[in-house]
């Protein structure tokens, strides 16, 4: 058994397998040309598990920077962990990952974070720590104020990192990437008169908010709600989510039924640093600037 960088092929197998959990279409043949073409995917770099000819497991590392108030660190995000059901509970998923965290540490990478969908439990067993990580969502009102929005054709800007300490940094050669990941058309909204600016997904009648320079503190919340709900109406959808991306280390009280502890798309992160890292206690009680667009 070993574990390497994958090659071609191996991509190919890796794709192919995790058809039964994230599928690009329900056609295997269409999955993995969608797959193998997509923009996202691209992006990363693959490795597997290899036993007896055959991919046992698979993850993509995608490249980011990270930000704080000290500098930029290089990072990656692991992705797409995957073990085909009759070779899981062997660990080979475990042993990729320190593969991988050695791998790039030999480059001088020593930050790593990724989004859990399962336990995070699992991850803090390999030296990840969940950070406080948000989401809010809600049915809309039968009635919602009317705001003045201009709707133009969509493009990622550069959302603001002010107030931010920590957080993923935004190249500006992502925009693409944030644009072709999402599967659908964006629609990018302004209020003229404030400045604010929405890019929105929506499907099947949910507004989902990926990036915004809208400001999520609680003295600004009520903005959100009426710029979001005015923009989602508009759009003709009935339900609006996105990610809580605020640099206040908390919702208040007093937002808690509609800013919930994420349960998916848990943000947790590895440094490699150990206990001595001077980024550690501040980022474990504040988390890090990351946008909804920015998910892997
Ligand atoms: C999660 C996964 C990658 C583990 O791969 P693996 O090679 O079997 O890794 P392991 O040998 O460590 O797996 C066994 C462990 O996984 C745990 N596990 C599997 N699915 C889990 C889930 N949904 N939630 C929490 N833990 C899970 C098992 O409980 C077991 O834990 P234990 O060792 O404490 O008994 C594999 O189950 C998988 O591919 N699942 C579907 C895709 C997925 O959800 N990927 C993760 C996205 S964040």
């Amino acid at each position: 058994m070993s574990c390497q960088l994958a090659n071609k092929e191996e991509i190919k197998q890796a794709f192919a397998q995790v058809h039964s959990v994230w599928p690009h279409d329900p056609d295997p043949a269409v999955h993995l040309q969608k797959r193998l073409s997509s923009v996202q995917h691209q992006r990363a770099t693959w490795f597997v598990v290899k036993e007896s000819g055959q991919v046992v497991c698979s993850l993509g590392a995608y490249p980011f920077q990270l930000f704080g108030p000290d500098g930029d660190r290089p990072a990656r995000a692991l992705g797409a962990v995957f073990t085909p059901a009759e070779h899981r509970g062997k660990g080979h998923a475990p042993r990729l990952i320190r593969w991988v965290c050695d791998y790039y540490a030999a480059q001088g990478t020593q930050d790593f974070i990724l989004y859990s969908d399962i336990d995070p439990a699992y991850y803090q067993k390999l030296g990840f720590q969940s950070l406080p990580s948000y989401e809010w969502s809600w049915e809309l009102p039968a009635s919602v104020p009317q705001v003045d929005l201009t709707v133009f054709p969509a493009r990622p800007l550069d959302p603001s990192l002010a107030g931010f300490r920590y957080g993923i940094r935004r190249q500006t050669e992502e925009a693409r990437w944030v644009q072709e990941k999402q599967h659908s058309s964006l629609r990018l909204s302004r209020c003229l008169a404030s400045g604010k600016w929405l890019l929105s997904r929506q499907d099947h009648g949910t507004y989902t908010l990926l990036e915004s320079n809208l400001d999520q503190t609680a003295a600004r919340w009520p903005e959100l709600v009426r710029l979001v709900e005015s923009d989602a109406r508009q759009a003709q959808c009935h339900r609006v989510k996105g990610w809580w991306v605020s640099p206040e280390a908390e919702p208040a009280p007093e937002l808690r039924d509609r800013i919930r502890p994420r349960s998916e798309e848990i943000l947790m992160w590895a440094s490699l640093r150990g206990d001595e890292d001077p980024w550690r206690a501040d980022i474990s009680r504040h988390g890090f600037r990351a946008h909804l667009s920015e998910h892997i």
